[in-house]
């Protein structure tokens, strides 16, 4: 099994070219079953989370697959659906593939979708998926593990989310297209991925407003058709190496990203102590001193997203004093805690925050990759350690950070792969 070993080496240098938004082009991937004719996504990150989208789509019988032309982008075509079915085994593997449900339904008045079930970082349930599509008055039942959805044609509803739900809400969203008057989606996601989302359909022929604030109303329509569409940078991979530029001391520019989908993340690492310098798609961050304390809270967006707080706590670990990181998005965010324990981190948690008192100097390791931001905190960790921190099941990484190691290498970074 494939193993990554990261050895301190100083502080990391120059700019590096973001992926494409790994969620949202997973989204958009289950948006495309909404139109008629083909569907062309650029600039998609070649993940292993994408792949497995792009296999659910083939299995429910829609021509899906990269274009041979350009090794970033993927063509999809529904029109030759076969059995609105998503098997367990495909589902299984990535939660975000459960996104199929609401545009199966919409489109073909009938889906099957294996309940993802449990997942490292908390239960996860999708409760309110279903209350959501319930609202447009589908009939949902659970048999035998699947989610059976059916409705000779959606209506518009009133949706109330119990908790703001960023796949809920794509989901509601994506199915309320193709429904008959208008819905309304209240406690919406506000997050950057459900508004990209927005403006695709839109631009494949839904009527949708206020999507980026907490309350999106759809206008349903009788048909949408296939676009092209280039999917923005990825907000949680710019982060990760801007927060690895940090920890590092470094002075790192990522490119290909709009700052204003990372501002909660920038305004946190200019709170460690860091410079940052924004413009329309780039950002640079100097490091000019050892990483100050601080207190982070996750929450929805805008606030501090959940995905980085692994990658903030890395860098915490070796701030000048003490520092409070609160998870309130998913009840089993910590399992990075042991492994950074391992590397010399003092961490004591207790309930749902972790207190982080900073240490001069993080030793290199033996860790365990636990999920995906998890293993990218440890990368982090580990670029800012004496020795080598050799991390395995490094399987979680390759889901969401394409090339990691190359960008890091191209950085400065000493890091390799082993098989
Ligand atoms: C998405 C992102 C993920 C990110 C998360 C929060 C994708 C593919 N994944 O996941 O990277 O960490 O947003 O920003 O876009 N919940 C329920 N019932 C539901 C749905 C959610 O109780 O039906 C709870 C979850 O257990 C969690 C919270 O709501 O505690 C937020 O989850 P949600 O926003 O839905 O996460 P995802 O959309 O799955």
């Amino acid at each position: 099994m494939d193993r990554i070993i990261v050895r301190g080496n100083g502080p990391l240098r120059g700019d590096v070219a973001v992926s494409g938004s790994k969620n949202s082009s997973l989204a958009l991937m289950a948006a495309a079953l909404l139109g008629r004719g083909e569907t062309r996504l650029e600039n998609v990150p070649r993940l292993r989370d994408v792949s497995a989208m792009l296999e659910i789509l083939r299995a429910l019988g829609t021509q899906a697959d990269w274009d041979p032309e350009d090794d970033h982008a993927v063509r999809i075509d529904a029109s030759t659906i076969r059995s609105p079915e998503a098997p367990y085994d495909l589902v299984r593997k990535m939660r975000a593939s459960f996104l199929v449900l609401g545009p199966l339904l919409a489109r073909f008045g009938l889906a099957r979708v294996s309940e993802p079930g449990g997942c490292a970082i908390g239960v996860r349930p999708v409760d309110q998926h279903m209350k959501g599509l319930r609202a447009l008055g589908a009939k949902l039942s659970l048999d035998h593990g699947y989610v059976e959805a059916s409705a000779a044609r959606l209506l518009g509803g009133n949706v109330v989310f119990d908790m703001t739900t960023v796949n809920g809400t794509q989901n509601v969203m994506m199915a309320a297209c193709l429904a008959e008057g208008e819905t309304v989606i209240e406690n919406a996601a506000r997050e950057p991925e459900v508004v990209e989302l927005a403006d695709v359909l839109q631009r494949m022929g839904a009527e949708i407003r206020g999507a980026g604030s907490d309350r999106i109303v759809i206008q349903g329509v009788e048909a949408l058709r296939g676009v092209t569409h280039r999917v923005a940078g990825d907000r949680i991979e710019a982060g990760t190496l801007l927060a690895a530029g940090l920890t590092t001391g470094g002075d790192v520019s990522v490119r290909g990203v709009d700052p204003g989908t990372l501002e909660s993340t920038l305004d946190k690492l200019r709170e460690c102590g860091a410079r940052i310098e924004a413009d329309a798609d780039s950002v640079r961050l100097v490091a000019e001193e050892r990483p100050r304390p601080l207190s982070v809270t996750t929450a929805p967006f805008p606030g501090f997203p959940t995905d980085m707080q692994a990658q903030l706590m890395a860098t915490l670990c070796i701030a000048e004093g003490a520092s409070v990181v609160t998870e309130r998005v998913f009840e089993n965010r910590f399992m990075h805690v042991p492994e950074l324990q391992r590397m010399g981190a003092d961490i004591t948690l207790s309930g749902r925050s972790a207190h982080v008192r900073g240490v001069a100097r993080l030793s290199g390791a033996q860790v365990m990759a636990t999920d995906l931001r998890a293993s990218a905190g440890l990368v982090v960790a580990g670029l800012a350690a004496e020795g080598d921190t050799v991390i395995h099941r490094v399987y979680h990484i390759d889901r969401g950070y394409e090339r990691i190691e190359e960008k890091l290498r191209h950085l400065g970074a000493e890091i390799r792969r082993e098989g």
